[in-house]
């Protein structure tokens, strides 16, 4: 049995992340492969009670430090319960985020050093690497339409950071795929949703 392959759909708020997942989770069920489809901060049970305590804390919230931990002990179970696993198998396991979200947003925006976070990663999921790592781009006027249609101004603790953090975040991430050409594949998410999808493809085809 050959170990499947794993893919990670990255971005800031609001590019449209789920819907390719979906989209792609359809074309490779299409063409014969096992897909898993699975999201970060979450995944499996003790991952989703994790995201709970991330996304609606209580009292004054985490800081930047216990935060990048609760995240990278959700991963590290995502990793061992479900991930590992399911590419043990075979499947493919396409996820909603994964380290890269850790490194733009508790790195990037919130100044943690990238080195930490790896060392984290290191020691919670042996260093576990997609294949592939997607990350759709799309300019932050066009996000702000859409995640105020979404979510009527109802953003989780993240989310609802400032311009100025989602704008580091943004810069994180540009500088993750060109500093990793090969694992990183960056689609323009401005259009329609199998505009993009079709994006995505020819990417991962490449
Ligand atoms: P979610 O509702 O999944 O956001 P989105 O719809 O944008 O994917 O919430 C996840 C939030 O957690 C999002 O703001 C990004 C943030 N996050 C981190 O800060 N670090 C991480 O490692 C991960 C996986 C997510």
């Amino acid at each position: 049995m050959t170990r499947g392959r794993f893919i990670a759909l990255e971005g800031g708020e609001g590019v449209g992340k789920s819907t390719q997942l979906r989209l792609l989770a359809e074309a490779l069920r299409a063409r014969g492969h096992g897909v898993v489809t699975t999201r970060e901060p979450g995944g499996t049970p003790g991952a989703e009670a994790i995201r709970a305590m991330l996304l609606d804390p209580a009292g004054e919230g985490w800081g930047p430090r216990a935060e990048a931990l609760l995240f990278a002990a959700a991963r590290a179970d995502h990793v061992d319960r479900l991930i590992r696993p399911a590419l043990e198998r075979g499947d493919w396991v396409l996820t909603d985020r994964y380290l890269d979200s850790s490194r733009a947003y508790q790195g990037g925006g919130s100044g943690l050093a990238d080195a930490d976070l790896l060392a984290l990663h290191a020691i919670g999921s042996q260093g576990l690497l997609p294949d592939r790592t997607v990350l759709l781009e799309l300019d932050p006027a066009l996000v702000a339409a859409r995640l105020a249609a979404r979510d009527q101004g109802l953003s989780d603790r993240i989310g609802g950071r400032d311009a100025a953090y989602h704008a580091r975040v943004a810069a994180a991430f540009r500088g993750f795929a060109s500093a990793e050409p090969d694992r990183f594949a960056v689609v323009d998410a401005d259009g329609a949703p199998e505009a993009v999808h079709a994006r995505v493809l020819a990417a991962l085809d490449a």
